[in-house]
């Protein structure tokens, strides 16, 4: 199927990774069905595009919202060929024994319950039709535990096995599904978590940017049909993994 026969819906696509993707493929040729809660970017984003772009205000936690978004969307954007699940947040930046359970739910809410509400209403189509991709963003915190990233870390994994039983159910069909697992990019995700002191964070050079990980998923769907990446663990050259961590001896 040609690039312009297909239409893509992106969750989180009002920043960061989600809006790169979004801006990619529409320069691509895809159609866009770009969602997200902040509907003056994504109103501003398809103002740009030319009826390439269709903008729906959507907060992935709710089941029934997901639901309806893709039983109303238009004709012309409601065969979907390609859903990318990278709505994300996490919230809290403290230790499990501190940490507040609204932080772990929301973060639960969005990035496992979101994935799970859109798949759910998406892959049947997809199934149907005999064409689709799925493409997770996940993190390297699926497989590499590092402090204050329990719950965060555990969505991930969760992300990252999902993904692999999809490849697992799907066996046959002409679905691919990946998990594209980054280390850290500048957007505005630690922001989101930590407020002002991102800017420390974010300030070293050459972390990766959000069109590095719209770029990946341009490879991914590029690739001939047979191909399918299942997990594409990613970092900035500057970052690499931690040793093992000792106790101090008192
Ligand atoms: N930045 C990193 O270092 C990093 C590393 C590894 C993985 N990731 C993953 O990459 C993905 C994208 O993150 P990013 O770095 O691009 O961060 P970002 O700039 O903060 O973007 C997050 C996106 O998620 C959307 N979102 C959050 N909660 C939502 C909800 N309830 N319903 C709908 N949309 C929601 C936000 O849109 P609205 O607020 O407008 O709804 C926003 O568009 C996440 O899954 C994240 O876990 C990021």
């Amino acid at each position: 199927m040609s690039k312009s026969d297909q239409i893509a819906l992106i969750t989180g696509a009002t920043s960061g990774i989600g809006a790169a993707a979004a801006r990619r493929l529409v320069a691509e040729g895809y159609k866009v069905v770009a969602t997200g809660r902040r509907e003056d970017r994504l109103k501003s984003f398809a103002a740009e595009c030319g009826g390439a772009c269709l903008p729906v205000t959507l907060d992935v936690t709710d089941a029934a919202a997901v639901q309806k978004a893709v039983a109303d969307l238009p004709d012309d954007f409601k065969a979907i060929t390609v859903l990318i699940n990278n709505a994300g947040v996490s919230l809290g930046n403290a230790p499990v024994h501190q940490a507040k359970l609204a932080d772990w739910m929301s973060t639960v809410g969005t990035n496992i319950h979101g994935m799970l509400y859109c798949t759910h209403a998406i892959l049947p189509g997809m199934v149907e039709r005999d064409f689709g991709d799925i493409i997770n963003i996940g993190s390297i915190g699926a497989t590499h535990p590092y402090p204050r990233n329990a719950v965060y870390g555990g969505t991930k994994a969760f992300m990252r096995q999902f993904t692999m039983s999809l490849r697992a159910d799907l066996l046959g069909a002409n679905i691919r599904a990946a998990c594209i697992e980054p280390g850290i990019i500048e957007t505005e995700f630690a922001y989101i978590r930590m407020g002002e002191a991102a800017r420390a964070f974010y300030d070293r050079p050459n972390l990766l940017k959000a069109e590095d990980i719209a770029e990946l998923i341009h490879v991914q769907l590029s690739l001939p049909r047979r191909v399918n990446i299942d997990a594409m663990e990613v970092m900035p050259l500057v970052q690499s993994y931690g040793y093992p961590t000792l106790a101090k001896v008192k």
